[in-house]
């Protein structure tokens, strides 16, 4: 009996593939037939996002980062607050910090007018962190698609789950753990840090208060960021302060140099096990490129919804 009702139901998968398979794989082609213009349409409005404005490219990155790393890569992040549902937006790593919501917006409505119903916003933002990091001169890499967009959020995942600038080299390294991801793929994936902006309330503590730090640099930082608390709070610098705009490798020859912009930073590069690497990276371009595209990849592998679990959303900030 048992054995007769089990090969039932492998005959029932076999059949119902999609309900089955829970741990389906992200295929590269997934939308090859059903949305050619995908890639097209995709890359040029994120070309002309960052045409405006260079920083947006780090802006959509990041969101990629912070979708994926609460309950995996699920669009749950682009969900808006409403009287009834209360998102991930206003979760602290988030308010006030994320940005670029309204690039995802353009390209969902060219998506919908190109291929009704089809494309995830989930795999809107893992093209879109793609083609952020090639605009600004970065490497490329196929993206594994086929996610399906999260009905739910998670303000308190968000608060947990990201990490905060604040934390020592063993948080890091349980925070990046808990994903599945490595001491290694974490030093790598922090070089997304060659591009963009922090508010100061996310460095004042550092360029105060820490010894680690070249005395120059807190100086030029402190100009721009009082050590009043509350005071200047959303005044902007540099995470990489010499190419903000431009994806290479000076991250890891900036933290050399103790020239960190977050505590978080130079933790990677303070005598501990990730030294060594720094340097690699530092001093190996390449490595540092194929490293962060290989991460990046097993980045957008977590926890993501397929066959028919999740929805594929028709306007990212909502649920249909
Ligand atoms: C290693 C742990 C990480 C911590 C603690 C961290 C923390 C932060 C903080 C505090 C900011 C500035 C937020 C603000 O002040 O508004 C920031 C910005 C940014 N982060 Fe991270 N981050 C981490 C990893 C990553 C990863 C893995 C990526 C992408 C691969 C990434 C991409 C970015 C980008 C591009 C920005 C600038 C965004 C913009 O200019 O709009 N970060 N991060
Ligand atoms: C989000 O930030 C705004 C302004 O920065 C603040 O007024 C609001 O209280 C914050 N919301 C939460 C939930 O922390
Ligand atoms: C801001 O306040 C926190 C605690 O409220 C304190 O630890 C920190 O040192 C203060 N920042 C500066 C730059 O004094």
């Amino acid at each position: 009996m048992a054995s007769s009702s089990s090969s039932l139901t492998i005959v029932a998968c076999l059949l119902l593939v999609t309900i089955c398979s829970t741990n389906a794989q992200l295929s590269t082609n997934f939308y090859s037939k059903s949305c050619p213009n995908l890639d097209s349409t995709v890359k040029s409005v994120v070309q002309s996002a960052i045409r405006k404005e260079a920083r947006m490219g780090a802006s959509l990155l990041r969101l990629f980062f912070h979708d994926c790393f609460v309950n995996g890569c699920d669009g749950s992040l682009l969900l808006d607050d409403t009287s009834t549902f209360t998102g991930e937006k206003m979760a602290i790593p988030n308010n006030g910090s994320v940005r670029g919501f309204e690039v995802i917006d353009q390209i969902k409505s060219a998506l919908e007018k190109a291929c009704p119903g089809i494309v995830s916003c989930a795999d809107i933002l893992a093209i879109t962190a793609r083609d952020s990091v090639v605009g600004l001169g970065g490497p490329t890499w196929n993206v594994k698609l086929g996610r399906r967009d999260a009905r739910t959020a998670s303000q308190s995942a968000a608060n947990n789950d990201i990490p905060q600038p604040t934390f020592s080299l063993s948080q890091l390294i349980s925070s990046f753990q808990k994903q599945g991801l490595s001491s290694s793929e974490m030093v790598a994936l922090s070089g997304g840090h060659t591009i963009g902006q922090a508010r100061c309330t996310s460095f004042r503590t550092r360029i105060y208060n820490e010894k680690n730090i070249n005395s120059a640099f807190a100086k030029t930082r402190q100009a721009n960021c009082p050590s009043t608390n509350n005071t200047g709070d959303n005044n902007l610098a540099p995470l990489d302060v010499q190419t903000p705009t431009s994806f290479d490798n000076n991250y890891y020859k900036n933290i050399i140099n103790q020239k960190g912009l977050l505590h978080s930073d130079q933790q990677l590069f303070s005598g501990g096990s990730t030294n060594a690497l720094v340097q690699t990276y530092s001093s190996n371009p390449r490595r540092f490129s194929s490293d962060f595209v290989a991460a990046m990849i097993k980045m957008g592998d977590i926890k993501p919804l397929t066959g028919s679990n999740g929805e594929i959303r028709k306007n990212c900030r909502k649920t249909n």
